[in-house]
């Protein structure tokens, strides 16, 4: 362990002023609380549609992300990747994804396999309200049907699941990216069109034409707008099936009456996309961070991996941007539940740690003050807690085998009550 510690900077290793790196966070209550909460939340939709949870590593082999596009962003310059001490390449997870995919080439369930997951991702990004270094996605994923009546009933289930945490200002946009062999004559268009139109393009995408032009119209900069708005477009390049189940989706989207708008020049971030496409955008925050959810086919990541040559679909939904979206729109607010019962012993003996036991065991909220403190400063500090009852334990009834109820709130009594029907007569003073 010391070998270890020495190969650090001796300066690092005397400071003493940590701070969470840069795009990182300490959630506490009652923000990690109401994490817990839309996490459930999903957990309830999700499990209500069909779907069991996975919980993949938080680290893979580097080259199971590679996968994800070599010329995204995600992976050419986010990607927290790493050797470890046994020689292997890994990365931290930008995303589930291709974790999911991994997963399936490697085990072959049974079809369709669905699934949900939430908890951390990674990407080096430019940290900013809403954009971080470890961010909580929840997320769904089916792998082996490319039915598109299942792009519309995913779509359906994240829409759910943004109406159950009451958020009413999100977009929806639709796009379809065809299969790949629609790709050439479409990218042939759009190379065109961008060379003939480089002028007037910003200097990062005139450079990102050349590596993967359908990058460039998710350039969010003004100078390109024009340009992007004139592009060609994928959906006039459509093979037949692809455009017949592009079809086969909006009809299902306005059959259950998601509201959703066409984005023909909707391209996301991942180069894994195939034909359905989506994202959502909530209107109470910052252009360049309101996509709060995202996602779409990917029918040929899995064999990428590994695999047979299954389809997929599925999408991810940022936690962090949709609980921003919330308090723009004063949604799903922070619960606090304070604890029901404050203890208070000045007793000598173990009555108050017995006490506090036998109402945790009972299922009751309870916590009581430590050091030994006067009776004064614990009632100071039950009165703090937010507790409606106290129960008070002094010498007096110690002796006497009872214990003080004393009511914290709206100017309630005390009464004192035999020791043996402490708990009961808790029970019956809660809600
Ligand atoms: P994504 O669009 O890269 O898609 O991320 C999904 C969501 O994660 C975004 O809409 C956003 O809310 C959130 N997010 C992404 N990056 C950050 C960040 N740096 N800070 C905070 N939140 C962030 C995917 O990850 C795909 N795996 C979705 C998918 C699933 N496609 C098919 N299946």
């Amino acid at each position: 362990m010391l070998a270890v510690r020495y190969q650090y900077d001796r300066a690092t290793m005397a400071r003493s002023d940590f701070q969470t790196p840069p795009g990182t966070r300490d959630l506490t209550e009652p923000t990690s609380s109401r994490v817990r909460r839309l996490v459930a939340l999903f957990a309830e939709e999700a499990e209500r549609a069909g779907f069991g949870q996975i919980v993949p590593p938080m680290f893979e082999d580097v080259g199971v992300f590679v996968r994800l596009g070599e010329s995204s962003d995600v992976v050419a310059k986010e990607l927290y990747s790493f050797t470890d001490k046994g020689g292997r390449d890994l990365a931290l997870r930008p995303e589930f994804t291709a974790s999911v995919c991994r997963s399936f080439a490697q085990t072959r369930p049974l079809l369709p396999w669905k699934t949900w997951y939430s908890g951390p991702s990674f990407r080096y990004d430019k940290p900013q309200k809403g954009r971080y270094r470890q961010f909580d996605q929840v997320g769904a994923e089916v792998i082996g049907s490319d039915d598109p009546d299942l792009d519309t009933e995913l779509i359906a289930l994240a829409w759910r699941f943004f109406a159950k945490v009451g958020l009413r200002d999100v977009a929806l946009s639709v796009n379809s990216l065809g299969d790949f062999a629609d790709r050439p004559a479409y990218l042939d268009a759009l190379g065109a069109y961008l060379r003939s139109n480089a002028d007037a393009l910003s200097e990062q995408s005139r450079a990102t034409m050349a590596t993967n032009p359908l990058r460039v119209l998710d350039s969010k900069r003004p100078q390109d707008a024009a340009v992007i708005a004139e592009a060609p477009i994928l959906l006039d390049f459509l093979s037949e099936s692809a455009a017949v189940a592009f079809e086969r989706v909006t009809a299902g989207l306005k059959a259950l009456g998601v509201p959703f708008q066409v984005a023909p020049r909707l391209v996301r971030g991942l180069d894994y996309y195939t034909r359905t496409t989506f994202e959502f955008a909530a209107s109470g925050l910052d252009a360049a961070q309101n996509a709060v959810g995202g996602g779409g086919r990917y029918d040929g990541l899995v064999e990428a991996l590994g695999g047979p040559p299954e389809p997929g679909i599925g999408f991810a939904l940022g936690v962090d941007r949709t609980l921003l979206a919330c308090d723009a729109e004063a949604s799903f607010p922070a619960e606090r539940r304070p604890i029901d019962v404050w203890v208070v012993s000045t007793t000598a003996g173990t009555e108050g740690i017995e006490l506090v036991e036998a109402l945790r065991n009972d299922g009751i909220r309870a916590d009581r003050a430590y050091g030994g403190r006067s009776m004064k400063a614990q009632m100071k500090v039950a009165d703090r807690s937010g507790a409606s009852i106290a129960l008070i334990m002094g010498e007096d009834e110690a002796a006497a085998g009872t214990v003080a109820v004393r009511m914290l709130r709206d100017g309630g009594g005390q009464e004192p009550i035999d020791r043996s029907r402490v708990l009961e007569k808790v029970r019956s003073l809660l809600p």
